[in-house]
């Protein structure tokens, strides 16, 4: 053995026990990584050897480069046991202190305990069901013009409709002219015609206010309008329409419809619709489930458009009302009285949108 390689292999050894017994020391994965670098690192000391190799003659190069090789895979087998311990060893020390008691109840979220308002439901029902007919949905302000809440609807002032509707008036301005909270959702088809020109396919549901309250009635209630405007739109067309709907928000194929003739101002001819009852599942009767009819030329008049030449129909029906039925609901107070419990029973879970294709309640 030559000068340089007996100095180079005491090197070694020293190199060997240092690295050795520091590895065994590191106390956690940090250090371990920081020794890792030291001695394997691009100007680690292992490494350094390795690059020293080049320089010494061939003779030397051999047993030397062996010696180094063992050491380079001797440290790397220490690095990868002791990080194999101190992972161990912190897995151990997290499960000690991240102990969870499986037998503890599910604590519920947002998700399993809110519910969403049968009203809603509906709503999201009715709007899936019309948008798939190739209806867009529009709305109008809860506070109206006694304008386009009665006299552009054909209802002038003094005509007998004005008391039917138990109306909120606020007080008069100084041009004579009174706001009211609307009656109802018709004046939405003044505002639509107003401000679109025909093809016109509207739906609008929305909130409606009348001075009025029992078991079936409240103050504030809810309606969707429906409103067709074109050249060509007849009575076959209206009869299609609510049926359609009907089967799809019943979700029964066989519902019979039966429109029976009655008066609206804002119509001509008017119809009330009828559904049969074995769309709650008690064949035999009929319900009635809304109002609707031909847009009155009057109407189309006072919006500018001429009746000679444009036609459509309109009808109406309470959202909540079609709650009550489809979901067997008792008492329409109890929709707005803010009861946890009830809205537990008759309330949807939140992530069940309502779409034809994924079905509408299920
Ligand atoms: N606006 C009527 C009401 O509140 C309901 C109604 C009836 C709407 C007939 C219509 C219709 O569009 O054509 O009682």
């Amino acid at each position: 053995m030559d000068a340089a390689t007996a100095a180079s292999g005491s090197d070694l050894k020293k190199l060997e026990s240092d690295l050795t017994a520091r590895i065994g020391d590191a106390a956690d994965l940090a250090v371990l990584d920081d020794l890792r670098v030291g001695a394997l690192g691009k100007s680690g000391s292992v490494t350094g050897l390795l690059k020293s190799l080049g320089g010494l003659p061939p003779e030397a190069r051999r047993g030397f480069g062996q010696e180094v090789n063992a050491l380079k895979q001797q440290v790397t087998e220490l690095l990868e046991a002791r990080k194999d311990v101190l992972q161990r060893a912190a897995l151990a020390k997290r499960l000690e202190t991240e102990l969870a008691d499986v037998t503890l109840p599910v604590q519920p979220g947002p998700l399993a305990e809110g519910r969403i308002h049968p009203l809603s439901q509906v709503w999201d029902e009715i709007t899936a069901i019309f948008a798939d007919l190739g209806f867009a949905v529009a709305e109008g302000p809860h506070i109206e013009t006694d304008d386009y809440n009665f006299t552009r609807l054909n209802i002038p002032a003094e005509h007998p409709a004005r008391q039917e509707t138990d109306t909120f008036y606020f007080k008069e301005k100084a041009d004579g002219s009174r706001l009211v909270l609307r009656t109802h959702t018709s004046p939405v088809q003044i505002r639509t015609m107003l401000a679109h020109q025909p093809p016109i396919r509207i739906i609008a549901p929305g909130r409606v206010y009348r001075c009025e309250s029992d078991q079936t009635h409240t103050p504030m209630f809810h309606q969707v309008e429906a409103l067709v405007i074109d050249e060509e739109t007849h009575m076959g067309h209206l009869k299609w329409t609510i049926a359609e709907f009907c089967k799809a928000f019943f979700e029964v194929e066989d519902l019979r419809i039966r429109l029976r003739a009655s008066h609206f101002p804002f119509t001509e001819p008017s119809m009330e619709v009828d559904i049969g009852t074995e769309a709650i599942g008690k064949p035999g009767g009929w319900l009635e489930i809304g109002g609707s009819g031909m847009v009155h030329p009057n109407v189309l008049r006072a919006v500018g458009l001429d009746p000679e030449r444009y036609q459509g129909f309109a009808f109406g029906m309470g959202l909540d009302r079609m709650a009550m039925l489809k979901y067997g609901i008792p008492d329409l107070r109890d929709f707005f009285a803010a009861d946890l419990r009830w809205l537990k029973h008759y309330g949807f879970l939140p992530l069940d949108m309502p779409s034809l294709a994924g079905g509408l309640s299920s």
